[in-house]
C-alpha cells in the first residue's frame, strides 16, 4: 500500500514536472516574446528588466529599482517591465503632479492590476478614468463614512474599544502587542461601519471574517501578477475565502428577510439600496483594503511610538486629559466614563497632538508606489515623454517622504515636523502624501481619524506603558522599517508594550 502511493506519487510528480515545464515555456512566449515593446517617445528603459519576469526588483527592492530607475535618465521618468506589463516611472515635482492631478489616469485600473487583487489587466475600455465598479464603490464608501453616519455609530465604536481594552485593564499589568490588539479593535470598528453588525458583534463571527479577509490579502503575490492565469494556491485560496464571505453575508441578509429584521448597519443600508450580496460582498472587501491595513498600522504605531518618545507621550496624554477636563460633568467621573460621553465635536475638533502623532506615523509607516494606468487610447504627454496606452504609472511615495531636504533625518518619528513654525510638510508642492493629493484624497480619512483618536485617546487615558523586548526588558529600539516594502504592513518583529493599568479613578 505504502510502496503503491509512492508510485503514484512519483508518477504524480512526473506529470506536475512535464506540466510545469510546459507551463514555462508558455510563459516565456506569452511574456516574452508577446509583450508590447515601449513607443518612441516613451521613457527610457533601464537596465534592471530581465527577460520573461522583467525588473522582479519591483517586487523585492521597490525602493532601490526606483531609486536606480531615476539616476539611469535625463528626466527622471523611466520605463520597465513586470512581467508582460508595461510600466512607467514618475519621479520629480512635475512627475508628482502629472501622477496624481492628470484625469486621463485611472486610479481603479492601476490598483486592480498591480495591487495584485484581480491581476488579468482589464479589456482597455479607453473610458478616459474610471469604471462604473469603482464609481459605485465610492457613492457608496462615501455615503457610508460621512459624518452623520460616523457619529450615529460612535456609542458602539465607543464600546467596541473599552470592551477590547477591558480585559488588559483587569489584568491590571503585563505584556501585550500593539500591532496585533490594536489591528483587530480596527478591524471590529471597520466591519461595523462598513460591514454588518452580525459580524461585529459576535467574537467568533468576527475571527472568522479577518481570518478570511487576510487569505484574500495575502493573495496578492507577485507570481500572481507575473502569471495572471496561473491558478496559484494563494488564486485558489483566495477564490475560497471569497466565496465563504459571500456565503457569510447572504447567510444574514437571507435570515434578515426572513424574519422581517432590520438592522441600523452597513449592510442594511446597501441592501435597501438594493445592492446585490456580490455587490455587497466586493464593497464590504474593497473597503477593508483600503481602510484596514493603514489604519490598524498607524492606530498601533502611534502607541509603539508614543512608548519611546516621554515629550510627545506626556504632550498626547495631556491632551486627553485636557479635553476631558473640558468637558467632565460630574468632577467624580473616572476619565474613561467622561471620554465615553464626550460630544462629537471634540472628536472633530480637539485631538491636534494626537492628529500630529498620526500624520507622522503615517509618513514613516506608507511605503512603497501608488498606481494609475492610462487607460484613455490617447497617448498622454508628459513634458516632452508619452505615457503608452495601456501602460501602468507608478510613483514611489519615498520621494518625498523620506527626502532629507524635506523632512530632515526622515527616519524619525518626530510630530514637530508639522508645528507652524517647522511646517517641513509644506516645504515644496504636495511634500505631504499620506492622505492622497488632486484627484484622488482618502475617501474614508475622516472614518480613520475618528478611530485612531478614539484607540489613542482610551489607550492613554487606561494605561501607562513602555516599550520593551521579547524578554519584557525595557528598550528604545523601534522595528526597522524595510523601505524596500511594497505596503504598510505589520512590523518583522513582533513589538511588546509592557503596561500597567492607571489608577482607579483615572481610568
Ligand atoms: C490611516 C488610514 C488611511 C490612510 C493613511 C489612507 C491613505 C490613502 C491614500 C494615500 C490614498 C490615495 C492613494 C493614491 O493616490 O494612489 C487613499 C485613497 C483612498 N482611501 Fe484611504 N487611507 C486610510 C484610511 C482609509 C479608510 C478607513 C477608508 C475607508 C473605509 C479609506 C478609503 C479610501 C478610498 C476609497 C480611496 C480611493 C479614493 C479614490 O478612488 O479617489 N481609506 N487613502
Ligand atoms: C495612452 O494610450 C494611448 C493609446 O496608445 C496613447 O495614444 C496615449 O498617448 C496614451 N496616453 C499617454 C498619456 O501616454
Ligand atoms: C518627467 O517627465 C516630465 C516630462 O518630460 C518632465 O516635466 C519631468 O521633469 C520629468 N521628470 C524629471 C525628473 O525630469
Ligand atoms: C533581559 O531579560 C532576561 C530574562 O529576564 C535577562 O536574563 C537578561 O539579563 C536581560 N537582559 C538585559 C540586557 O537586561
Ligand atoms: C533595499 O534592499 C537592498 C537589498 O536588499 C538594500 O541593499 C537596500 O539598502 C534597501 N534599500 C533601502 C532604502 O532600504
Amino acid at each position: 500500500m505504502l510502496i503503491r502511493t509512492a508510485v503514484y506519487d512519483g508518477v504524480l510528480l512526473t506529470n506536475a514536472l512535464f506540466v510545469l515545464a510546459l507551463s514555462a515555456v508558455a510563459v516565456f512566449l506569452y511574456n516574452y516574446l508577446l509583450r508590447p515593446a515601449f513607443p518612441a517617445g516613451a521613457p527610457k528603459v533601464i537596465r534592471e528588466n530581465y527577460p520573461v519576469l522583467g525588473a522582479i526588483d519591483f517586487f523585492r527592492k521597490r525602493r532601490e529599482l526606483f531609486d536606480s530607475g531615476k539616476s539611469q535618465t535625463s528626466t527622471g521618468n523611466f520605463s520597465f517591465y513586470v512581467g508582460k506589463l508595461n510600466v512607467i516611472g514618475l519621479t520629480s515635482e512635475q512627475g508628482r503632479q502629472v501622477f496624481f492631478e492628470n484625469r486621463a489616469l485611472s486610479f481603479s485600473e492601476g490598483y486592480a492590476v498591480l495591487f495584485g487583487q484581480n491581476a488579468k489587466p482589464p479589456k482597455l475600455e479607453f473610458s478616459e478614468g474610471e469604471s462604473k465598479f469603482s464609481q459605485h464603490f465610492g457613492k457608496r464608501l462615501i455615503q457610508l463614512v460621512k459624518r452623520e453616519n460616523i457619529y450615529r455609530n460612535l456609542p458602539n465604536l465607543i464600546s467596541d474599544v473599552r470592551a477590547k481594552l477591558q480585559p488588559f485593564a483587569d489584568a491590571n499589568s503585563g505584556i501585550m502587542e500593539p500591532f496585533d490588539i490594536i489591528y483587530k479593535i480596527v478591524f471590529q470598528l471597520t466591519m461595523r461601519t462598513v460591514g454588518c453588525n452580525d459580524f461585529a458583534d459576535d467574537p467568533v463571527l468576527l475571527e472568522k471574517t479577518l481570518a478570511l479577509f487576510e487569505y484574500i490579502d495575502k493573495s496578492a503575490t507577485s507570481t500572481g501578477i507575473l502569471f495572471p492565469w496561473l491558478p496559484t494556491p494563494a488564486r485558489i485560496k483566495r477564490d475560497f475565502a471569497g466565496a465563504r464571505l459571500y456565503m457569510m453575508f447572504r447567510k444574514v441578509a437571507e435570515e434578515r428577510k426572513k424574519l422581517g429584521k432590520r438592522d441600523n448597519d452597513a449592510l442594511q443600508f446597501l441592501l435597501d439600496e438594493g445592492d446585490t450580496i456580490g455587490q455587497i460582498m466586493v464593497f464590504v472587501v474593497g473597503a477593508l483594503f483600503a481602510g484596514l491595513l493603514n489604519t490598524g498600522i498607524n492606530a498601533a504605531a502611534i502607541c509603539m511610538y508614543l512608548a519611546t518618545n516621554s515629550e510627545w507621550m506626556a504632550k498626547a496624554r495631556g491632551e486627553v486629559e485636557s479635553v476631558a477636563a473640558r468637558h467632565r460633568k460630574d468632577a467624580n467621573a473616572p476619565l474613561a466614563e467622561t471620554l465615553a460621553a464626550l460630544p462629537d465635536s471634540a472628536w472633530e475638533e480637539e485631538f491636534p497632538v494626537v492628529e500630529m502623532c498620526l500624520r507622522e506615523s503615517i509618513r514613516l509607516q506608507t511605503r512603497g508606489t501608488a498606481f494609475r494606468r492610462n487607460n484613455t487610447g490617447r497617448d498622454i504627454p508628459v513634458g516632452k515623454e508619452i505615457i503608452p496606452n495601456g501602460a501602468f504609472v507608478t510613483y514611489h511615495i519615498d520621494e518625498v517622504h523620506m527626502n532629507p531636504n524635506i523632512y530632515p533625518e526622515p527616519d524619525y518619528w518626530d510630530p514637530s515636523r508639522y508645528l507652524p513654525e517647522r511646517a517641513e510638510d509644506q516645504k515644496v508642492h504636495w511634500a505631504y502624501l499620506g492622505w492622497g493629493v488632486g484627484r484622488h484624497p482618502c475617501l474614508g480619512m475622516r472614518f480613520a481619524q475618528l478611530e485612531v483618536r478614539i484607540v489613542t485617546a482610551f489607550f492613554l487615558a487606561m494605561f501607562d506603558f513602555e516599550l520593551v523586548d521579547e524578554n519584557g526588558n525595557l528598550t528604545s529600539r523601534l522595528p526597522k522599517i524595510d523601505r524596500n516594502g511594497t505596503s504598510a504592513g505589520k512590523p518583522d518583529e513582533p513589538v511588546f508594550l509592557k503596561y500597567k493599568v492607571r489608577d482607579q479613578m483615572a481610568y
